[in-house]
């Protein structure tokens, strides 16, 4: 059941069939409109202007304006790439120690670097003391579509700060268009040990042919749920599921679809998911799996790249997920769906979600993060990259500031 190398954490949820429909109330958070000057709603979400949350950078509209495009990603907040040093630009939002956040940055170039700049600018986005990831938008530009990144935090103490942040290859103004930071419950993907890891999401999928993307309100916590087809066949599945008791919560509308082999005969499924190639890390896996039929034996065994993932799992109308909370992978997968001799119809699979797991940088130690806050709000122009944390991550510590290396990070001078 489990490979030598890795310690595999199965649990296999059982729900309960309601005939209800559950209504989510909306997601709650803090909902910034990067750059706006009027608050305006859009979608669900009343959004928020961003000057009470970040003191540099300059606010700006998008010229001309997608007409496609929803109001919060109309307007951005640019940073000046000055002498191209690695300086970082933080939002610090408000949020409740030892609380679970989706944290998601969205981004919409839409050329306002000006023409010299017709490629937008590649730069780092920061989580408090932890380097997120690179924000490359290029294929997205081409392509016309905003960026959304999305990962999954704990807060350390009653601030979480997020920043976007000039690296090696960045050759304009970087800049950001909207940041939620949306409370999870403290449920969902509970098997992460978020203290000294974040999740990064690489991808979330509803297998078959969904219609479109599925998010709230059908996502209790605005969660997206990318439609992925493929060739295989599509059957509807049934529709009341009690999603309250699924593990992590998902939104019911992904079991509607699922990709399935011939369903009367016992075939294999192979799935090449996710789509990208994958750096050489260690991921969170979660798949999930209803089936719509309530007679015939339904039973396969899921191997990752050839190796045992989980056995003889029986999908039912009651539904499961399976989950791995570390799993190393690396280039291109494929997932394997294989019947176990006896069952009559072939596998299926509904949705998954895989994210690679973050180790977490350290943190300023809190005294000297209180000394600089103080002294920083004792100028009267502070440099404009002092804030988020003064030292970490090393290579974004605060201009002019020395820090110590090691575990108990401390300000050494000025
Ligand atoms: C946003 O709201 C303001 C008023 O608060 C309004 O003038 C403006 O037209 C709105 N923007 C859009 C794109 O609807
Ligand atoms: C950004 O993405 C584009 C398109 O995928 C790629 O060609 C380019 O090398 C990437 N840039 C960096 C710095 O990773
Ligand atoms: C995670 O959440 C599930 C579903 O609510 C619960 O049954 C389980 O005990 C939790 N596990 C941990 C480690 O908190
Ligand atoms: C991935 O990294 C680990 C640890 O650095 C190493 O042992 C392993 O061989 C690497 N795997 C691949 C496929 O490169
Ligand atoms: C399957 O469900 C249908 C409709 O809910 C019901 O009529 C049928 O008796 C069920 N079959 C079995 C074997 O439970
Ligand atoms: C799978 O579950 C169904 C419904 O609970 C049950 O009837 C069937 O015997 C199970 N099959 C196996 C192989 O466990
Ligand atoms: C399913 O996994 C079990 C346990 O590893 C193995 O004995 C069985 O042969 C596998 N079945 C198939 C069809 O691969």
């Amino acid at each position: 059941m489990s490979s030598p190398f890795v310690s595999l954490l199965v649990f296999v949820f059982l729900c309960l069939l309601f005939t209800i429909n559950c209504q989510h109330p909306p997601p709650q958070g803090t909902f910034i409109d990067c750059g706006a000057t009027n608050t305006n709603t859009s979608g669900f979400q009343e959004w928020e202007l961003d000057f009470s949350f970040i003191s540099s950078g300059i606010p700006k509209t998008l010229n001309p304006i997608p007409d496609f495009l929803p109001i919060h990603l109309q307007t951005l907040r640019s940073f000046p790439l000055g002498d191209g040093s690695r300086k970082k630009f933080c939002y610090d939002v408000p949020a409740v120690p030892r609380a679970k956040y989706l944290i998601r940055t969205s981004y919409f170039y839409g050329g306002v670097n000006g023409n010299d700049f017709p490629v937008p600018p590649v730069f780092d986005q920061i989580i408090d003391g932890t380097v997120w990831g690179i924000v490359n938008t290029t294929d997205d530009f081409y392509n016309g579509v905003p960026s959304y990144y999305e990962g999954v935090f704990v807060a350390r103490v009653k601030a979480i700060s997020v920043c976007v942040a000039i690296n090696a290859y960045t050759e304009s103004d970087p800049f950001i268009n909207a940041l939620e930071l949306i409370r999870l419950d403290d449920s969902v993907y509970n098997t992460t040990d978020f203290g000294n890891f974040g999740l990064n999401l690489v991808a979330r999928n509803s297998f078959g042919y969904p219609q479109t993307l599925i998010r709230y309100p059908d996502d209790p916590f605005d969660r997206m749920w990318k439609p992925s087809g493929e060739s295989y066949s599509t059957p509807k599945i049934v529709k009341d599921i009690d999603v309250a008791g699924f593990w992590n919560l998902p939104p019911l509308n992904i079991f509607e679809t699922a990709l399935t082999t011939e369903q009367e005969s016992p075939v294999n499924l192979d799935l090449q998911w996710p789509t990208v190639s994958l750096p050489n890390s260690t991921y969170y896996i979660a798949l999930y799996f209803v089936d719509g039929r309530n007679s015939s034996s339904r039973v396969f065994n899921i191997t990752i790249n050839g190796i045992q993932y989980y056995q003889n799992l029986n999908a039912t109308t009651a539904g499961a997920v399976v989950f791995a909370s570390r799993w190393p992978l690396s280039g291109r997968n494929t997932i394997s769906l294989i019947p176990v001799e006896g069952s009559v119809v072939g596998p299926l699979i509904n949705a998954g979600e895989i994210f690679n797991l973050l180790p977490l940088g350290g943190r300023t130690l809190t005294r000297d993060v209180t000394a600089m806050e103080n002294l920083k709000n004792g100028f009267e122009n502070p440099p404009i990259d002092w804030n988020g944390d003064p030292c970490i991550p090393p290579e974004h510590a605060w201009t002019g500031v020395a820090c110590s290396a090691g575990p108990r990070v401390r300000v050494v001078s000025l």
